[in-house]
């Protein structure tokens, strides 16, 4: 049983998540590969997909939208979870909703067999100096908001699913 755990990252964050999450499908018994979609991985070499992508201005990544659009009819025929990683995740004032997710998955236009939106982080230190500007303008609370335990506790959950 192999899984691609594709991601789409700028800072890393959704990265350092989809490692997390491959490390606990490997020990649960599927082998997973871990792929930057940048790379334009072939989602026909293996059993099952996760993919993972941060969120930017609302939006999904472009390189992740557009890998899915490519592959749809690979993907529609094996099982694809689905993540998001994003600031406004760690905001319990936006109740779980969030724009970037709902819009992506309206885009694709099927229904992955999971859907998770993540916190990722937000640290100035990993961002080019306009985006830095841009996000103090608009006083985005700044820190590390991963939580790797709800990550390693959802590649538990989706490992059945994935395996169909
Ligand atoms: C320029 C910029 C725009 C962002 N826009 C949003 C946003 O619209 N909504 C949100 O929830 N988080 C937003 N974030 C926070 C990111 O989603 C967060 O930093 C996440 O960890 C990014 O994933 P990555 O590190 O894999 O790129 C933004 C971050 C940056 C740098």
């Amino acid at each position: 049983m192999t899984v691609l755990v594709a991601y789409a990252t700028h800072s890393g964050a959704t990265q350092t998540l989809a490692e997390t999450l491959a490390a606990t499908l490997g020990a649960e018994g599927l082998s997973a590969e871990l792929v930057d979609v940048a790379t334009d991985p072939d989602p026909s070499a293996y059993d099952a997909v996760v993919l993972g992508s941060g969120v930017r201005i609302e939006a999904i990544e472009k390189s992740a939208v557009q890998w899915v659009t490519g592959h749809r009819a690979a993907l529609l025929e094996r099982p694809m979870a689905f993540f998001s990683c994003s600031g406004s995740a760690a905001d319990p004032a936006k109740g779980g909703k969030q724009k970037a997710t709902d819009t992506f998955l309206e885009t694709i236009g099927f229904s992955p067999v999971a859907v998770k939106k993540f916190p990722g982080w937000v640290l100035m230190d990993k961002i080019p100096l306009h985006e830095r500007l841009l996000l103090k303008s608009m006083r985005t609370p700044t820190g590390d908001f991963r939580d790797l335990p709800a990550v390693e506790a959802w590649g538990l959950e989706i490992a059945p699913l994935l395996a169909g």
